[in-house]
């Protein structure tokens, strides 16, 4: 799903957070959000899943256009966007595994299959050996790895990460890094993530928008061009289930 942005605005009262953003971002791309604290870089991501209304402009995600009203247009795109906070926002009474299972019931997964696949994504993420715990048993590596699972387990084409390293330890960042470099590549899924953390974006060669005060003062692609048809690589998926 294409994500455009044109001409968007938001005023909370006196308080300009963005004004005049204007960016596209195609399916299967990793971008990071960058610019210092109070630059509107949640605002946007907060646009996007419709937890905010932009003030003016016109915000579409893949056919959805989101000047319109209609609820449950939200409700289908919501089951395309896993999302990632640097507080994690799990459910403290359930454990790892329910946490995840939630992700599901959200989306009316039939629950006869939803095993199969809470299994994979706990592989994938590597806490198989944690999922009867919860979360105040867990350590920050494994929450944000929890978190991640609840959002790759709706298999969704956009991953939306808030500042997803900046509760962890220097090898835990780059370990989830790693595993969004690699969903990103083995599932095509679009990334988009605001960060700090310049040793990452640096490490990375992906497209890096900065927003200063509300604008975008830079945007700067990929340093390496994709070969000249954008035909998405025929990986293996790591995650495969039918919507
Ligand atoms: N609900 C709100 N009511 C009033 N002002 C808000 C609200 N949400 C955000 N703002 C303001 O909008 C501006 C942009 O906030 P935003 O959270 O998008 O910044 P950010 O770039 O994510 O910063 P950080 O790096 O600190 O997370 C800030 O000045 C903030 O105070
Ligand atoms: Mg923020």
């Amino acid at each position: 799903m294409k994500i455009v942005f044109s001409k968007v605005s938001k005023h909370f009262g006196p308080i300009i957070a963005l004004k005049d953003i204007n960016f596209e971002v195609e399916q299967g791309d990793f971008v990071f959000l960058v610019g210092p604290s109070g630059a509107g870089k949640s605002t946007i991501l907060k646009i996007m899943l419709n937890q905010v209304k932009p003030s003016a402009g016109e915000v579409i995600i893949g056919e959805t256009n989101y000047t319109q009203k209609k609820r449950s247009v939200f409700e289908k795109i919501r089951k395309n966007i896993g999302v990632i906070f640097q507080d994690y926002q799990l459910i403290p009474d359930k454990t790892v595994e329910e946490n995840i299972a939630l992700a599901l019931d959200i989306i009316n997964y039939p629950s006869k299959q939803a095993k199969n696949l809470i299994e994979e994504v706990l592989t994938q993420v590597g806490l198989q050996h944690r999922r009867y715990l919860f979360p105040a048993q867990l350590s920050g590596g494994e929450l944000q790895r929890t978190a991640l699972a609840r959002a790759l387990v709706i298999n969704p084409q956009i991953i939306l990460a808030d500042e997803p390293t900046g509760n962890l330890d220097p090898e835990n960042s780059w370990n989830l890094i790693k595993l969004l470099k690699e969903i990103n590549q083995a599932n095509h899924t679009t990334i988009i993530m605001t960060t700090h953390n310049y040793d990452i974006i640096n490490s990375l060669n992906k497209r890096i928008i900065t927003i200063e005060n509300g604008t975008i003062t830079k945007d700067e692609p990929s340093k390496t061009t994709p070969t000249a048809s954008s035909e998405p690589v025929k990986k293996k998926k790591i995650i495969k289930h039918k919507k």
